[in-house]
């Protein structure tokens, strides 16, 4: 008999939206060639967009959302992965497209997964998740302008949405590269949990709003921004020569109204940030990195473990900029 397991199953009938935890059976994983146990999973952004209305991502019913996990390999059709490998998968359309991380069990393609570094346990890894791998790919970007690009050294970098997910990692790892780091966040009784993250300074998310200059004061050589919107305007007006943008989040909306100022005065670099499809090579060096960069007795304060019927009731409180840390959800509790 096929084994059993608890997963959270959204479903839209008649333009009826549910979410409901289940009981499915692995004969109910179709897609794949490695079947995984898995140990954690998290909760982003996607996710909650995903569990409250599809977020016009999932277009196939009924599903099992969840865009990143952690787990152990229970049987695999590639020679690459054996029984008994702890494995990582963040992004690859999984949670979206292919049956996700909010389960007891995930089958999905070799290809996707990486395998987690000795040093980090499974628990550890999806305290990170897609928000801790997406920052980490932040970070290098901005370190880039003293790598790659052969530009001045990075001093002052602002971080936006600074208590979310990816921002309170990035104020950890920006700082542990020896960044000044200056994060943005409309929680007012946050701003001592920041500065314990590694924040030198704290700037109000007010300040971020309205209109702006085609160029204001450079101020910043490095931004994680996961905000988008109006605030990322007032950023690149805002960036010193050079300076460079990762630009990875929409929290505060899609649409960017800029000029060409930025780029073409101040030779500004607005770098795309998408975890979701990064190659197996930076996921591996970003992975391996993240021992030397990331606390994780700090990582492990910020981080609330969450049943999959919890999931359900916590969700909406991240739509409304209301979470803040890591929320890692067990689907075994
Ligand atoms: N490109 C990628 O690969 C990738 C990967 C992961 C996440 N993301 C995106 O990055 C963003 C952050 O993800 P996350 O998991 O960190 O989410 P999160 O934990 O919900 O954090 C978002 C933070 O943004 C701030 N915020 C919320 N609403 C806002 C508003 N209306 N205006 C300005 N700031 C607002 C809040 O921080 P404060 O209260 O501190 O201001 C909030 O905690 C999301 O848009 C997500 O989709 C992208």
């Amino acid at each position: 008999m096929s084994k059993k397991f608890k997963a959270i199953v959204i479903d839209n009938q008649n333009e009826k939206f549910t979410r409901e935890i289940k009981e499915l059976s692995i004969d109910a994983l179709k897609d794949g060639n490695v079947l995984v146990k898995i140990d954690y999973s998290g909760l982003n952004y996607k996710d909650a967009l995903i569990l409250n209305n599809g977020g016009r991502i999932v277009k196939k019913y009924p599903f099992v959302p969840g865009i990143d996990f952690s787990g152990t390999v229970e049987e695999s059709k590639d020679d690459k992965f054996k029984k008994g490998d702890r494995i990582i998968l963040t992004g690859f359309r999984v949670g979206e497209v292919y049956f996700g991380g909010f389960a007891g069990y995930a089958k999905v393609n070799s290809s996707f997964l990486v395998k987690a570094p000795k040093e980090l346990t499974n628990l550890q890894t999806m305290m990170m998740g897609t928000a801790g791998f997406t920052a980490l790919l932040c970070s290098f970007a901005i370190k880039a302008r003293e790598e790659l690009l052969m530009g001045e050294k990075v001093k002052d970098v602002l971080v936006t949405g600074a208590t979310g997910g990816v921002g309170s990692i990035a104020v950890m790892v920006l700082s542990k590269m020896g960044y000044d780091v200056h994060a943005v966040t409309g929680k007012k009784d946050k701003h001592d949990y920041l500065k314990d993250l590694g924040a030198k300074n704290i700037i109000d998310r007010k300040e971020f709003q309205g209109e702006s200059k085609l160029l204001e004061k450079g101020i910043w050589d490095g931004v994680v921004d996961t905000v988008g919107g109006e605030s990322l305007t007032k950023i690149l007006a805002q960036t010193k020569p050079g300076g460079i943008v990762a630009a990875c989040g929409n929290a505060g909306g899609i649409k960017l109204n800029t000029s060409v100022m930025p780029f073409i005065i101040r030779g500004v670099k607005l770098w795309g940030i998408d975890s979701s499809a990064a190659s197996m090579k930076r996921r591996e060096f970003a992975w391996n990195e993240a021992k030397n960069l990331v606390d994780f007795n700090k990582l492990k304060n910020l981080t609330k473990e969450h049943s999959l019927e919890d999931l359900i009731k916590i969700y909406p409180k991240m739509l409304k900029g209301e979470v803040f840390g890591r929320v890692v959800v067990n689907p075994n509790k």
